[in-house]
């Protein structure tokens, strides 16, 4: 088999792909409160032409999808989607990232359709600062679409922490006993300057460092583990001594991440995108219907991927060689996977 190497050596087996960019929520670094508008959706690939990407993409050694968006579970029949993917040969693994307000009454039939495992976005744990941080919905409902996957089987399930200078910088304390009290993986985020204007991002950017700080200011002892809990992606993880769950550090902005990256995203549209900072993509639409042209593609996307994303050199200030994009984190589909 073909492997999907890239100039850098770096072989790719993960592909996350995004439904939609529409959202039920509107956080604060995603999407403005008000005026967002969203693609139509006729605009958005179909879930028989997801399925034709993902089946080449199988055929290059891709085992491991996410499916995000937006926030996935708005677009119908999302279950019947992974059971089709799940019955493409070499897929071996089908996770999704949600902020979980759907997820409670959905769960079950996820499982039932061959989903393995969600990530659920959780900044706070405070309903009156959700409101804040996420404009709309509710926090009690997030907890039960966390209880319900629980039940359902969708472990380990890994909570994403977006940490924000002056917002929710107070609560690691009680994010990293949560890691220690329930079997569930906290997974701290850096803010990452994507589809925002520059001030507002290093008004809130907060480095990871102050998650050691905290934990060893309120005593918590901490051990390293040398693999996180299944596929363990972009995290350096940790466990708070005789704790049930776990906790990772994502760091995309000031430490590399990049060596090690083995995936690619499908935009909600149709286009394969190498890296989630730079604005180069493919469409995949020409491709539809040939899969020679459709495995094409994917070698162009492994020839013009970049080395990194150069997020560091931004915060430090310095030029950037490239052209970031333009789009917004709802229509990358997110980080944190994995
Ligand atoms: N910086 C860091 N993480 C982000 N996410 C969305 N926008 C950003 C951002 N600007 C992540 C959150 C969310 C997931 C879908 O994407 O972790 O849980
Ligand atoms: Fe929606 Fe996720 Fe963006 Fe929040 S981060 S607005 S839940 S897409």
């Amino acid at each position: 088999m073909t492997e999907l190497k890239d100039r850098y050596d770096r072989k790719h087996t993960y592909l996350r792909i995004s439904v939609t960019d529409r959202c039920n929520l509107r956080c604060l670094y995603c999407m403005p409160e008000e005026g967002m508008t969203f693609m139509d959706q006729e605009s958005l690939l179909t879930y028989d032409q997801i399925a034709e990407v993902v089946d080449t993409a199988a055929g290059f050694g891709i085992s491991k999808l996410r499916i995000t968006g937006g926030e996935p579970l708005v677009r119908p029949g999302i279950a019947g989607l992974i059971a089709k993917l799940k019955s493409i040969r070499g897929i071996e693994e089908i996770s999704l990232t949600t902020n979980g307000l759907l997820l409670g009454p959905q769960a079950a039939a996820l499982k039932l359709a061959g989903l393995d495992r969600v990530n659920i976005s959780l900044d706070t744990l405070d309903s009156a600062r959700f409101r804040f941080i996420a404009r709309r919905g509710r926090l009690d409902k997030v907890l039960e679409g966390i209880e319900a996957a629980a039940e359902a089987g969708l472990g380990p399930i890994k909570l994403n922490c977006v940490l924000l200078k002056g917002v929710n910088e107070d609560e690691i304390g009680r994010f990293l006993r949560l890691s220690a009290e329930k079997p569930l993986h906290v997974r701290f985020i850096e803010y990452m300057p994507i589809g925002h204007d520059d001030a507002g991002w290093r008004d809130h950017y907060l480095p990871l460092t102050r998650i050691a700080e905290e934990a060893d200011r309120l005593g918590l002892s901490y051990e390293p583990l040398p693999e996180g809990p299944a596929g363990n992606g972009p995290s350096e993880n940790y466990r708070i001594v005789g704790g049930a769950g776990s906790f990772g550090l994502i760091h995309p902005v000031s430490n590399h991440f990049c060596a090690s990256c083995n995936r690619l995203r499908l935009t909600a549209e149709g286009d394969l995108k190498p890296c989630l900072y730079w604005v180069d993509e493919l469409s995949v639409r020409p491709a539809l219907g040939s899969p020679e042209a459709m495995r094409e593609l994917f070698m162009k996307a492994m020839r013009i991927k970049p080395e990194n994303h150069e997020m560091a050199a931004l915060l430090a200030g310095d030029a950037q060689s490239h052209v970031p994009t333009g789009r917004r984190m709802s229509q990358i589909g997110g980080v944190g996977g994995e």
